[in-house]
């Protein structure tokens, strides 16, 4: 494969994603980043410059591997030290699978902030898709706030809390409309009709297609917050891939998609060539207070100004658990995709629960709620620097008789910064619960991100996951993903093989949750970890270690 070079200079700037001004982090003087495009096999050589003047950054590959290079996996604490302002860190991996990927920021909030793009990975020459298509493009997805990111996590880290509520916009490839509507001719809406000339920031990005023609729609979500549903009026979409894994495909008119996923969908031009069609994007799995997402299919038999003669997709009602379940039951391996093996090695129980430490509200794993520490667990498993980090690894299981159904009756929990140590090669099953919140009767969505791995997802059921369960365990075709949503008092499982020697994350993907310590740290055989550049761990305890010592 090739070597590809991209140059990044993050920083904050002024934009107006949703046509209100305020502070975006960039890349490049672009929001969203740029589109990093490469072939399987290719190393992406990413050279990143901290142009921020008073906070540390670090850029995640969502979905890719990185197979002998954890240390570029870009996630504070675990994988590197936060790069400082002013400094340059090289970025050195393998992109070794086709597939639908994204970046982002992975330090506090930053994600939030606006500091993502798209990774695309095409298939290697001379290799085959599994599907046809004549044309391609992208979607990436993200929810936006007019709340800094540093009003948002004080508010979320102070006494009393404070929410950071719903999005202001859903943003489509980082362009939203707040103060009008596209739709404002066609719907019941207070807000009035937007009049773009094309060349404002938050005019929406409008693709382009040929009739009679099968397009890839290439779509993540980055959201902070929102799940989503997306629809194409009068179009039905055939799902081929999810989170670089191809699925079984099968049609429906609008998909869900969660915070981390990616899917692809094919869609067909077969619709009136005299018309313009609607793109919507709306909230589902939380009461909604913000103004669906909307752009235009544009057929080029007609002007791209002519606008849809009926109103947008509805976005489906936002509490039917029943219809998004429907839809995320429906994702299953293509055949020839690499089978599970038939048993677990361990299985690691993980209780998800919010919770109060000391008065304030978080989120806890089997009653610990992570704190990351300053020392990236790279480098403090590595070189032994126990003081880093909790030694004592968090429990595999919890109590029995927890009562999933009503508010925690002790609501507090720890804050812990542990590790789960994984046997290299072992097959761990990780069953997720989820439960009631702190107060109230409700449980929410949230969507688990595995990094260094992808996962099969071997189920999903509704109440507290009981011995017995796992003989529905789907062992023939379960989808291979690294993000898996819970339901509300569900469970979901899944496998995969500690095959890749690193620490990673493993977190709830909505920002405010891990903010919240909404997430656990495995680390698989971290001796095996070879050439990690120096710059990568010299910070926290490790900084004296690694002073006139070039490689680790
Ligand atoms: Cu896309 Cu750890 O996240
Ligand atoms: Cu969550």
């Amino acid at each position: 494969g090739a070597v590809r070079h991209y140059k990044f200079d993050v920083e904050y700037m002024y934009g107006e994603p949703d046509c209100q001004e305020h502070v975006v982090m960039g890349i490049n003087g672009q929001f969203p980043g740029p589109t990093i495009r490469a072939e399987a096999g290719d190393t992406l050589h990413v050279i990143l410059t901290n142009k921020l003047s008073t906070e540390g950054t670090v850029i995640h590959w969502h979905g890719i591997r990185q197979y002998g290079t954890p240390w570029a996996d870009g996630t504070a604490s675990v994988s590197q030290c936060a790069i400082a302002p002013g400094e340059t860190f090289h970025y050195r991996f393998k992109v070794e699978r086709a597939g639908t990927y994204f970046y982002h920021g992975h330090y506090g909030m930053q994600r939030t902030a606006g500091l993502y793009g798209s990774l695309i990975v095409d298939l290697a020459e001379g290799k085959k898709e599994a599907f046809h298509y004549d044309g391609e493009f992208n979607l990436l997805l993200s929810d936006w706030w007019h709340k800094t990111i540093h009003q948002q996590e004080v508010g979320l880290s102070s006494i009393p809390f404070r929410w950071i509520n719903e999005p202001q916009s859903l943003l489509i490839n980082g362009r939203g409309q707040y103060n009008c509507s596209l739709a404002a001719n066609l719907v019941k809406t207070t807000l009035p009709q937007c009049k773009f000339r094309g060349n404002e920031q938050c005019a929406p990005h409008i693709f382009h297609v040929h009739p009679n023609k099968t397009y890839r729609i290439r779509i993540a979500s980055t959201t902070s917050l929102a799940s989503l549903n997306l629809a194409i009026g009068d179009h039905k979409l055939v799902v081929v891939e999810a989170d670089g894994n191809y699925v079984q495909p099968f049609t429906v008119d609008d998909i869900d998609i969660y915070s981390g996923e990616t899917y692809s969908v094919l869609l067909t031009t077969n619709q009136d060539p005299k018309k313009n069609y609607w793109i919507s994007i709306g909230v589902r799995g939380r009461k909604p207070n913000t103004p669906q997402g909307l752009t235009i299919l544009n057929y080029k038999t007609i002007s791209a100004s002519v606008f849809p003669t009926s109103p947008p997709p509805i976005t489906p009602q936002w509490n039917d658990y029943n219809r998004s379940k429907a839809f995320t039951y429906k994702v299953l391996a293509l055949e020839g995709t690499e089978k599970p093996p038939q048993h677990y090695d361990r299985r690691i129980l993980l209780l998800n629960t919010q919770n109060l430490v000391g008065g304030f509200t978080r989120w806890a794993i089997n009653n610990v709620s992570l704190a990351l520490p300053s020392t990236p667990y790279l480098g403090s498993i590595k070189f032994n620097v126990n003081a880093a980090f909790d030694t004592k690894s968090p429990p595999d299981t919890f109590s029995e008789d927890y009562d999933i159904y009503n508010p925690p009756s002790n609501n507090n929990s720890n804050i812990g910064s542990g590790v789960y140590t994984l046997q290299f090669n072992q097959v761990v099953d990780v069953i997720l619960q989820n439960a009631n919140v702190l107060s109230g009767k409700n449980s929410e969505i949230h969507s688990w991100h595995l990094h260094g791995h992808d996962f099969w997802v071997l189920g999903y059921g509704d109440g507290k996951f009981e011995q017995g369960d796992e003989r529905k365990f789907n062992l023939k075709n379960p989808p291979l993903r690294n993000t898996a949503v819970i339901f509300p008092y569900g469970w979901t499982a899944l496998r995969f093989k500690a095959d890749n020697p690193g620490v990673w994350a493993f977190h709830c993907h909505i920002e405010p949750h891990l903010y919240m310590g909404m997430g656990v740290i495995f680390a698989e055989a971290v001796q095996n970890v070879k050439r990690i550049p120096r710059e990568a761990l010299a910070c926290g305890l490790l900084r004296k270690v690694f002073i006139n010592k070039k490689h680790g």
